[in-house]
C-alpha cells in the first residue's frame, strides 16, 4: 500500500491506496476554509499551523496499514511553501521510522489522475485544469508526459471567482458561492467583454474581466442580493465563454477524442454543461472525475504515486524536498 498526503494549500488530507489493484483504502480530508474566511483568502502562516494541527490525527487512523506501507507520497510542488512542507516533514518522518522509500508528486499531475481514482488510467488525453491557481491545457500523453498547450497570462479562473466573491462579501472560497448566485441571476443583465476575443492568441487572461467586475460594482454603488446574483451570472457567463472560445481554438486544429476538465472549479456545473454540450459538437469523449475529488484531495496523489511506484520513481526520504514555484 502506498500512503499519500497532500497539503499544498488549505487541505489536509491523507489516503491510502492499494498498489496492486489500485484501489482507494482510506482516504480523509479536512479542510481549513472555514478558518480562513473570515480573511477572505487563504493565510499561508495559519494554513501550515493548521496541517501541523490537523495531519497528525488524520495520520492517527490510518495506524492498522502501517506494517503494509511500500512507500509514502507526498505533494511537493507546486503550492504553498510553508503549507508544503507540513506533509514534506510527515512524509520524510515516516520514512525513515518505517524504512520505506519516498515518492514527490506534482500537485497538478495528481489533478490528472483525480480522473483514475475510480478506474485504470488512459492516455492520451487533452486536459483543461481549473483551479485556484492554475488555469492550463495540458496535452497529457502518459504517465510524466504532459504538455501544456494553453495557460493563463495572469489570474486563473478559480481565482477569479475567489475574488468576485471578496468584492461582493460573499465569502470564500468563492467557485460555489458564487456558483450559487449565478443560479438565481440573469446571466444578460451585465455585458460584460469576453477576454482576449480578437486576438488569435491561445491563452487565458482573467485580471480584466476581474477589473471589468469591480468597476460595475463601484458604479452600483451598495449592490442588493439580486444584483449581486445577476454580476455573479453575468461573470460565470463571460469566465466561461472565454475558456470555451479558446477550447473551440484548439479543438479545430487537434483531432481530439479523449477531453477531460479537472481542479477545483471543474466541480462548476454550469462549466461541465458548457464543455459537455463542445465536446459533443465535437465527437470528443468527456472525463470528468466525481465531484469529491476535484478540489485538492490525497486520493489523486495516491493513485499517481501508485504508476510512480510501478516504475520505480522514489526518492531518498532525506532529499525529499517541496520545491514551490509559483505560475
Ligand atoms: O484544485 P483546488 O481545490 O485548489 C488548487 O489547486 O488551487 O481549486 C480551488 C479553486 C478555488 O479557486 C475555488 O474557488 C474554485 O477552485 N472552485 C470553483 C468551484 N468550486 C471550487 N470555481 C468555480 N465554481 C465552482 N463550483
Ligand atoms: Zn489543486
Amino acid at each position: 500500500m502506498i500512503l499519500s498526503i497532500e497539503s499544498s494549500c488549505d487541505d489536509s488530507s491523507i489516503a491510502v491506496t492499494q498498489i496492486k489493484t489500485k484501489k482507494l483504502l482510506f482516504h480523509k480530508k479536512i479542510s481549513q476554509e472555514s478558518d480562513h474566511a473570515k480573511y477572505g483568502g487563504v493565510v499561508p502562516e495559519l494554513a501550515a499551523r493548521l496541517h501541523a494541527e490537523t495531519l497528525p490525527k488524520i495520520l492517527k487512523q490510518t495506524k492498522e496499514y502501517f506494517p503494509q506501507i511500500k512507500a509514502v507520497a507526498v505533494t511537493t510542488n507546486p503550492g504553498l511553501s510553508v503549507t508544503l512542507m507540513e506533509g514534506v516533514v510527515m512524509a520524510k518522518a515516516l520514512c525513515l521510522s518505517l524504512k520505506i522509500p519516498a515518492i514527490g508528486i506534482n500537485h497538478l499531475h495528481g489533478h490528472i489522475y483525480s480522473l483514475f481514482i475510480e478506474k485504470e488510467s488512459r492516455f492520451p488525453m487533452t486536459v483543461l485544469l481549473v483551479s485556484g491557481g492554475h488555469t492550463q491545457v495540458i496535452d497529457a500523453r502518459g504517465f510524466d508526459d504532459f504538455r501544456i498547450i494553453a495557460q493563463t497570462m495572469d489570474d486563473s479562473f478559480g481565482e477569479s471567482f475567489d475574488k468576485v466573491s471578496k468584492m461582493l462579501s460573499l465569502g470564500y472560497p468563492g467557485g460555489p458561492v458564487v456558483e450559487r448566485y449565478a443560479k438565481e441571476g440573469d446571466e444578460r443583465r451585465f455585458d460584460f467583454t469576453v477576454p482576449l476575443q480578437n486576438s488569435p492568441k491561445i491563452a487565458f487572461s482573467y485580471s480584466g474581466l476581474k477589473n471589468q467586475v469591480r468597476l460595475r460594482i463601484e458604479t452600483l454603488g451598495d449592490p442588493d442580493e439580486q444584483d449581486k446574483r445577476d454580476i455573479c451570472a453575468s461573470f460565470q457567463r463571460v469566465a466561461c465563454e472565454h475558456l470555451l472560445h479558446k477550447l473551440k481554438k484548439i479543438f479545430k486544429t487537434r483531432r481530439i477524442k479523449d477531453f477531460a476538465v479537472v481542479g477545483g472549479a471543474s466541480a462548476n456545473l454550469y462549466l461541465r454543461e458548457k464543455i459537455e454540450e463542445l465536446c459533443n459538437g465535437y465527437g470528443a469523449k468527456l472525463h470528468l472525475a466525481s465531484l469529491e475529488y476535484c478540489s485538492d484531495n490525497a486520493a489523486m496523489i495516491g493513485r499517481n504515486a501508485v504508476e510512480a511506484f510501478e516504475r520505480e520513481k522514489f526518492c531518498d526520504p532525506l532529499e525529499l524536498v517541496s520545491t514551490p514555484k509559483s505560475r
